[in-house]
């Protein structure tokens, strides 16, 4: 049997992670799953609550808890990323200060997301190098956002890493409730980088993993345009006209400035998640809880859980036979116009060989150029994460489409150091 580690444990996330695994134990039979976390108090509370899922459900394996990362990763089979750096404080200043410049305030998108991106890249490449020195046959599946970025800091570094995100398996569950089918029988043609994705076709198979299959999108665009646009946040005829369906990301770029006028007056996302998580700790800490509160589905991680545990089924070769999924893995040539060291997020087939994304047909340039523009922020988003500067952020800023202009990029750099100085080594 299994042991899986996951590193930030003691996240209220959690809960919806240890409900996966204690559903889909057939496919993932794990002996024991150590939860890491800095935060002792909190770790002994989620660890509590596991246990308790776990036997509710009649999982057999048992749930640690340690703050002692090196120790606990050992003899780990997968370690779970999933930690985040300075909390919900440091991403509701993400939130902020970018709509003082007039951007978008968001925790992956923009100077929100590369601020995330500086403060998390070394703590993850530290946490990586010794889950290697510990367990070098470890494989590491990264949820830390911004995912793309720190997944290309990982495998640059030759770990052995994937990063996942829920987007799709949110878009397959979606689809396949729209068409009364199992979601099994959904495959999509999801292309381009984390957080900046499109459904380009959905096929439905005739079985689970099955050969050819029909096209469907335009018959769901057709008869579920209206529902797919309203999740999306996006006018209807956008998406008739494009005929495909942008992630709700998209937004951020389709929409920029309706948006920052929204968040202007809405608050940022970081303190309605902060009063969420007090009352998911209050109920957490009901010794009688032993189920995953309804609660936690006001956050955004619906189904992480699910596609948590088909990419390390498939990985670790218990989930029976190779699968397509889609993850963050290295381009390798997937996407010619992107080097072939960016990170990008298609469907692969996994395995317990690793991940082999599969080929794409060309991108239309509608998409490609944001594809390619965004590649080129996350290049420099890395080298400055890496290597420090005020110069890197700067440069970063200004690759960014949506910065773009030498004053702005100025202004967002001078916040940026302003808010982070105390995560950044070199500041
Ligand atoms: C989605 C994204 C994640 C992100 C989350 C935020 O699940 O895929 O990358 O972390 O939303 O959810 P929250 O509830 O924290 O706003
Ligand atoms: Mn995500």
């Amino acid at each position: 049997s299994l042991k899986l580690a996951i590193v930030g444990g003691g996240s209220t996330y959690t809960p919806e992670l240890v409900d996966g695994f204690a559903r889909l134990r057939d496919s993932l039979p794990i002996g024991e799953l150590v939860l890491i976390d800095p935060a002792a108090e909190r770790l002994e509370l989620i660890g509590a609550l596991a246990r308790r899922i776990f036997a509710k459900q009649g999982h057999p394996g048992t749930v640690t808890t340690s703050t002692d990362l090196d120790a606990a990763v050992a003899g780990a089979d997968a370690v779970l990323l999933q930690l985040r750096v300075g909390g919900q404080a440091a991403r509701n200043q993400d939130e902020t200060w970018p709509l003082e410049c007039g951007c978008v305030g968001q925790e992956t998108t923009g100077a929100g997301g590369l601020a995330k991106a500086l403060r998390t890249v070394p703590v993850v490449l530290d946490i990586a190098e010794r889950v290697r020195r510990a367990n070098p046959d470890a494989w590491i599946v990264d949820f830390t956002n911004p995912v793309g970025i720190v997944t290309r800091a990982l495998q640059t570094a030759g770990h052995k890493a994937v990063g996942l995100c829920n987007v799709a398996i949110g878009f397959q569950r979606k689809f396949a409730a729209h068409l009364g089918v199992a979601p099994e029988l959904v495959r999509l043609d999801h292309v381009g980088l984390n957080h900046l994705t499109w459904e380009r076709g959905v096929t439905l198979l005739d079985a689970p993993g099955a050969a050819g299959g029909r096209e469907v999108l335009p018959e769901l665009l057709a008869g579920f345009g209206k529902e797919i646009a309203e999740d999306l946040h996006l006018p209807l005829p956008v998406i008739q006209q494009l005929g495909v369906v942008p992630s709700y990301y998209l937004r951020y770029f389709y929409q920029h400035d309706t948006v920052v006028a929204e968040l202007r007056e809405q608050g940022s996302r970081a303190a309605q998640v902060a009063a969420i998580e007090q009352e998911l700790l209050t109920l957490y800490a009901d010794p009688a809880l032993d189920t995953k509160p309804e609660l936690l589905g006001k956050r955004g991680g619906a189904f992480y859980s699910e596609a948590a545990v088909q990419l390390i089924a498939a990985l670790l070769g218990t989930g029976g036979g190779s699968d397509v999924q889609v993850v963050n893995t290295r381009n390798d040539g997937m996407l010619p116009f992107l080097p072939d060291d960016a990170v990008i997020e298609v469907p692969a087939v996994v395995d317990a060989a690793g991940v082999r994304p599969l080929p794409q047909r060309p991108v239309e340039p509608l998409y490609a150029g944001l594809i390619a523009h965004v590649t080129g922020y996350e290049q420099l988003a890395l080298e400055a994460a890496l290597k420090g500067g005020r110069e890197r952020v700067f440069s970063a800023l200004l690759a960014h489409p949506l910065v773009g202009q030498l004053d702005l990029a100025e202004q967002l750099t001078d916040r940026l150091l302003a808010h982070n100085r105390q995560y950044l080594a070199w500041a």
